[in-house]
């Protein structure tokens, strides 16, 4: 190895001078990115160029699912980008000096880390953010997001995951929007936007990552890693609306995923990654693959060695190696076996070189030290998570309207998520310290002044001790109303975190329905990060309120939720299935071939617990008559509909309107209704709030087909809010 070095630093050394006549425009400000690119390029040897679509982790690796073989290979100070896990910045450029000053052409390093819902300031995780039905509330928070992270050090941040999914035994379900693809695209838009803004070179942006693509979100069976059953049709009209979104929205770069897209591994899917988002899209940045998922193509049975899995993944698309070593263990020996172009490698390297150009790395390659308390945690920053917390709160049951807790005196908190601050992070909790989050009991302490608050944990998360049913059961007789806190670990959901069943485990089932048996009104609180089984424990409960895992503002907007300061306003983007034996059931199925209850299952209900676009109120919203501006548009037309929502309550709230669609008869069978459309907006008291959709026929009607050309048939399309429709002739 060390005489190719020499002999690569020779000709590297030839390459410079031979261009050393002309001045290094790669250099130059004031050059043009792609003649930036051209004549970097063009200086590169081929070690170099390989090293440059490479990464590698730098600092002590916290993915607790990618712990074996750190580093395969030496960290070279070529190597085109590196995982950050460190929160030192001085760290980041003490390596990134390295690689300016130490190496040949001082090509800069992209820093990239995993800034799911939050740097440091933890915001809820996806899956409640789509639940508040507002986009720009998840901007806010992804530029929160991108600020940190920058002035961290991150230049490049492995979000938004923008999986449909279907599945709540998938534990990624956490990390997406859910289960209906225009609300994934809606938020996939919005991160891209919080995330990148419209300068890259600004310390407050960094670059975006789509993952992953594509079709994750429908790995068999809820498990991870695996095959993926994945129609054409089905690829173009469900999974990849949200990538084609927000990469037309101007995300730098993919994750390529690790699932077996029906016999093609998305890792080696040239048609995915060359001819849809290459050719089709004309998307020019950069994909990487996902965690050592170029080897993983060896155990999926697409490559049958290293080598050859370093072929197929460059060759049908993966820009960048992400952490195995393969390409730079086997593809200078490819090269020399003929088997492949360096065109091929070239054109890797220049999406690479692309974004760093985006990103201005090579003129402001350095992080400046700035102490972390003028860039972390901002009083600005925790305010906006925790407007965006309150707003992802989904009130699933209210009987008598117990909620909101108003003059309670005394309160029984129960429950393991009580005093829990890990847990709430949720998964890929990125650089959140728990000491940073409040509990729900100092929440509910600062909330209920008044109240008589008296506490007991019950039990643990899971295992089969019941030692403290009895003291839960003495707080409860000695309190008017028992919160209880249920929920999940946040290792629960996230990667690798697939469950069999998505009801909560035994001993929390138990001790709710232990406390409900002292006749107590029990206000079910849950923190989760996927949907649960709740049919067998809400018959023992007065209320239940999903809020999800709501990051640092933990507690705060559910006491706020409870006490009536908010009025919750969140709804469901995923459905909670009745029992877990009905999964995969979501809102937007076909409709079956027979009418009536044949096809149903024999022994529950086909209905879900709680379907998508569900969520309850403390105020009540009368909707008028849906009305739409004509009767017959052409299939190019324009077209207005229009609702009228009146809050009937005493209180204020923000109600979302859903619009759907409904293409009875169609060449290539339609979802029984699609959402379209949403708008979500604040009501006063006795306010009537007019709803507008203005519809552009041929993009909000249309389908696509399996070749991914729109298209729209004449006929009749139902425009559907609620339980009301109007026809509408296509023609
Ligand atoms: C993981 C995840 C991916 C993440 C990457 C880097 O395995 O699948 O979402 O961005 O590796 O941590």
């Amino acid at each position: 190895m060390k005489k190719l070095f020499l002999i690569t630093a020779f000709i590297g050394g030839l390459l410079c001078a031979c261009n050393s006549g002309d001045k290094l425009v790669y250099k130059d400000a004031s050059a043009s990115i792609e003649d930036r690119v051209e004549d970097l390029l063009s200086r590169m040897t081929l070690e170099e160029k390989i090293y440059q679509i490479s990464q590698q982790c730098l600092g002590e690796n916290d993915n607790i699912n990618n712990n074996e073989g750190m580093n395969p290979v030496p960290l070279n100070p070529m190597i085109g980008s590196v995982i950050f896990m460190s929160e030192d910045i001085k760290v980041r450029n003490e390596f990134q000096k390295k690689a300016i000053e130490e190496t040949r052409l001082g090509i800069p390093v992209i820093y990239g880390y995993d800034v799911i819902h939050g740097y440091r300031t933890i915001y809820p995780i996806p899956l409640a953010m789509a639940c508040s039905w507002d986009p720009s509330m998840l901007e806010a928070c992804t530029a929160v997001a991108a600020q940190e992270a920058r002035q961290a050090g991150v230049d490049w941040v492995f979000a938004p995951m923008i999986d449909v999914a279907r599945d709540a035994r998938w534990g990624r379900i956490a990390e997406g929007s859910g289960e209906d693809p225009y609300t994934a695209a809606q938020f996939a838009v919005a991160a891209v936007k919080g995330f990148q803004g419209d300068n890259l070179t600004s310390d407050k942006k960094v670059a975006s990552c789509l993952k992953h693509f594509v079709g994750y979100g429908a790995s068999e069976a809820g498990r991870d890693y695996v095959y993926s059953e994945i129609s054409d049709q089905s690829l173009w009209d469900t999974y990849l609306p949200p990538y084609e979104a927000a990469v037309k929205a101007g995300a730098q770069t993919l994750m390529s995923a690790f699932n077996d897209i029906s016999g093609v591994p998305a890792s080696a899917n040239s048609y995915t990654m060359n001819t849809i988002l290459r050719d089709m899209w004309k998307f020019d940045g950069f994909i990487v693959s996902d965690w050592g998922a170029v080897e993983q193509l060896i155990n999926q049975g697409n490559a049958a060695n290293p080598a050859e899995a370093a072929l197929n993944a460059l060759t049908a698309g993966v820009d960048m190696d992400m952490t195995d070593g393969v390409y730079i263990k086997n593809m200078e020996q490819l090269v020399a076996d003929g088997k492949l172009d360096v065109k091929v490698i070239d054109e890797a390297v220049r999406r690479v070189l692309r974004v760093k150009f985006r990103l201005g790395l090579f003129e402001n390659p350095y992080t400046p030290d700035v102490q972390e308390n003028e860039r972390i945690l901002l009083a600005s920053s925790k305010e906006t998570a925790e407007k965006a917390a309150e707003e992802t709160m989904v009130l699933l049951k209210n009987n008598n309207s117990i909620l909101p807790l108003e003059g309670v005196k005394r309160i029984g908190l129960i429950g393991p998520m009580v005093k829990n601050q890990h847990d709430l992070l949720g998964s890929w909790l990125g650089h959140g310290h728990d000491e940073d989050v409040t509990t729900i009991m100092d929440a509910m302490t600062a909330e209920f002044p008044d109240a008589f608050i008296n506490y007991a944990q019950g039990c643990d998360f899971d295992g089969e001790d019941k030692s403290g049913f009895n003291d839960a059961v003495r707080v409860a007789n000695a309190s008017d109303v028992v919160v209880l806190c249920l929920g999940e670990k946040q290792a629960w959901s996230g990667e690798n975190a697939s469950r069999s069943t998505i009801l909560l485990p035994q001993i929390q089932r138990d001790l709710l329905e232990t406390v409900a048996k002292t006749g107590k009104p029990v206000v079910l609180v849950l923190n989760n990060g996927r949907p649960l089984e709740l049919s067998g424990m809400e018959p023992h409960t007065a209320a239940i309120l999903e809020a999800w895992q709501p990051g640092i503002s933990g507690g705060t907007p559910i006491a706020k939720v409870l006490n009536g300061k908010v009025n919750p306003s969140g709804k469901l983007c995923a459905t909670f299935p009745y029992t877990s034996g009905q999964i995969p059931i979501y809102y937007n199925r076909r409709n079956p071939a027979r009418k009536g209850t044949q096809g149903f299952y024999q022994d529950v209900t086909v209905e879900p617990m709680y379907p998508f676009g569900y969520g309850l109120s403390y105020t009540t919203y009368k909707y008028g008559t849906l009305k739409v501006s004509a009767e017959k548009v052409a299939v190019d037309g324009k077209l207005k509909a229009e609702i009228s929502v009146t809050n009937m309550g005493k209180r204020a709230g923000k109600e979302t309107v859903h619009w759907y669609i409904t293409d009875p008869a169609c060449s290539i069978t339609r979802p029984m209704k699609e959402l379209r459309y949403f708008e979500k907006a604040e009501i006063q008291p006795g306010e009537t709030k007019v709803f507008t959709w203005d519809i552009d026929v041929a993009k909000d009607f249309s389908y696509v087909d399996a070749e991914g050309t729109r298209f729209l048939e004449a006929g009749d399309i139902l425009v559907r809010v609620g339980d009301q429709t109007v026809k509408v002739v296509v023609e």
